[in-house]
């Protein structure tokens, strides 16, 4: 009796244990071990790896905001008493691999490289406590872990709502936090240009700004008749590429076309195959403002008014891309390439020719064309084109990655045409749709809880072993057209975002949605922690 007394006891401190150590994305492994370290303002960072001075910057700032002391950061320092940042080779095929070691004495960080150190850091934040003491006391335990996926994305659309640089500064963080690598920034679209272009100034003086916005779910019940708008400085891209890059994260920017593309052309209505033609909106919807002309549109959906597939257009995106390939050291452009209608094309007599002047089977073989035109000049600045499936109709361009967003059809038939896949299919990781049901404000509708993003495979079935290393990863995204500030943005991200990561870098042996629901008992308190705004499931 007394010994199955005591097994339970110890059952109930372990149990106890793994729940308060609560980990996402779960480490490949993690051991727990008798007796505690603790982190006081005596506590030194000891950089023995060179390159980890800004690593440890973020680790001091953030024991300093949240604990209330500074620990000094120092190079070469003893073991003994510290938190000591290396690198370790561990060889992992790529970026993020660390060895975290909590002793009696000092805490070890190996990364296999700068991404695992800033990675192993990441963990440390997640096992220490979630109120202000001093010291901070952490239990020992081994750590050894690395990501699944190369490729760990997230999507923001500013161009239906503009972010600030700050809030985007903060979504780059949340980011980070997740061990996620990527910010896929959707900075064009119909209802707004977002990026500083030097050479078409109008692009912002014109395309930042639109007359009015929906108010509602589409068709709406009104229009706010205010302008709207706003756009980042090439200055502040650069910030941002640098805070990104300062957390190991790339950001890759999206210029949509040939569709999606009204903002541009209320600036320049040359790049329409009508230029003289006014905007044209839904009957159904309320419009704000002059409706003669090109106008940035009001109204969300898919327009008809899309880029013609000119000499004039072609130089134009290229000035374009040339400004944008060199503001973004990432080596991927996202030119988009989706929901592109043809019926300006098939209406065009300039269209119809040049499809007869190439040999072209149809409007879909002008997509193409116009897509591998655009390939051809994005490889000779030495990127890489990303556009979503739609890419595949009338051919793929023959370096392209897609990203199929469409189901995993696209994503199947690229990989086994050996392109490089990114999985975001709709269903599973759109963080625009409603995560409770009813939903709790308007969104674009679907219905995507927790749990349906936490049962997520990015490896589709129908894939064979050969195919399945095209697929680098996957990505979930956040189109903003009901999302108009930051606190919604958060409540859409969190906690979808915790099953994301954890589908991306942990384990596809780990998954496991009871424990995973655990573990979000600690994430939760920890998100208002951190101040991130969430939306708690029932259940
Ligand atoms: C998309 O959601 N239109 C890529």
């Amino acid at each position: 009796m007394k010994k199955i007394l005591i097994l339970l006891f110890i059952f109930g401190v372990s149990q106890l244990r793994a729940q308060e150590i609560s980990i996402i994305p779960k480490p490949t492994s993690l051991q727990l071990k008798e007796g505690n370290f603790s982190i006081t303002p005596k506590t030194k960072i000891a950089l023995a790896g060179s390159n980890l001075d800004k690593i440890a910057a973020l680790l001091q700032s953030f024991i300093e905001n949240k604990y209330g002391f500074k620990l000094p950061i120092v190079k070469n320092g003893a073991i003994k008493g510290n938190i000591v940042l290396n690198f370790d080779r561990l060889d992992h095929p790529f970026q993020g691999a660390y060895h975290l070691e909590v002793n009696s004495d000092h805490i070890y960080i190996g990364g296999d490289n700068e991404a695992g150190v800033f990675y192993a850091v990441q963990s440390l934040f997640q096992l220490l406590p979630i109120s202000k003491t001093s010291p901070i006391t952490i239990q020992q335990m081994v750590i050894d872990d690395s990501p699944r996926f190369e490729y760990r994305g997230l999507m923001l659309d500013v161009s239906r709502h503009f972010f600030s640089v700050s809030f985007i500064k903060k979504f780059i963080d949340f980011i980070a936090y997740h061990k996620m690598n990527k910010f896929h920034w959707h900075l064009t679209d119909d209802q707004g240009w977002r990026i500083e272009i030097k050479k078409y100034p109008k692009l912002t003086s014109v395309g930042a700004f639109r007359n009015g916005t929906l108010i509602g779910r589409y068709p709406g019940t009104g229009n706010t008749d205010k302008v709207y708008g706003g756009f980042y400085t090439q200055e502040e891209i650069k910030e941002i590429v640098k805070y990104a890059a300062d957390r190991y994260v790339e950001v890759i920017p999206e210029i949509e076309l040939p569709g999606h593309s009204s903002a541009a052309i209320a600036a320049y209505p040359e790049l329409s195959c009508f230029p003289l033609a006014s905007t044209t909106y839904p009957a159904k919807t309320t419009w704000s403002g002059s409706t003669v002309g090109k106008q940035v549109q009001q109204i969300w959906g898919v327009h008809e008014d899309v880029f013609a597939p000119t000499e004039y257009t072609f130089t134009f995106l290229e000035n374009v891309l040339n400004e944008v390939t060199k503001l973004f050291p990432s080596k991927y452009i996202h030119i988009g390439g989706d929901e592109c209608p043809k019926e300006s094309w098939k209406k065009s007599a300039f269209c119809q020719q040049l499809i007869k002047d190439k040999n072209l089977k149809d409007e879909h073989a002008l997509q193409s064309y116009f897509i591998q035109r655009i390939e051809k000049f994005i490889n000779s600045k030495g990127k890489k084109l990303i556009g979503w499936d739609e890419i595949l109709e009338g051919g793929l361009a023959p370096n392209a990655t897609v990203m199929s967003w469409r189901g995993e059809k696209g994503g199947i038939e690229a990989a086994k045409q050996k392109h490089n896949v990114i999985m975001t299919p709709g269903e599973w990781v759109y963080f625009d749709h409603a995560q409770n049901n009813p939903e709790d404000s308007i969104t674009i509708g679907g219905y995507t809880n927790l749990q349906k993003v936490y049962s997520y495979e990015p490896i589709p079935k129908d894939l064979t072993k050969e195919e399945e290393k095209y697929v680098l990863g996957a990505q979930a995204n956040l189109w903003t057209e009901y999302i108009n500030n930051p606190s919604k943005a958060e409540y859409m991200l969190f906690p979808r975002l915790s099953a994301l990561c954890e589908i991306l870098w942990s384990t596809k042996e780990s998954r496991d949605w009871l424990n995973f629901q655990q573990r979000m008992q600690v994430q939760y308190k920890r998100y208002e922690w951190l101040n991130f705004n969430y939306n708690k499931p029932a259940k």
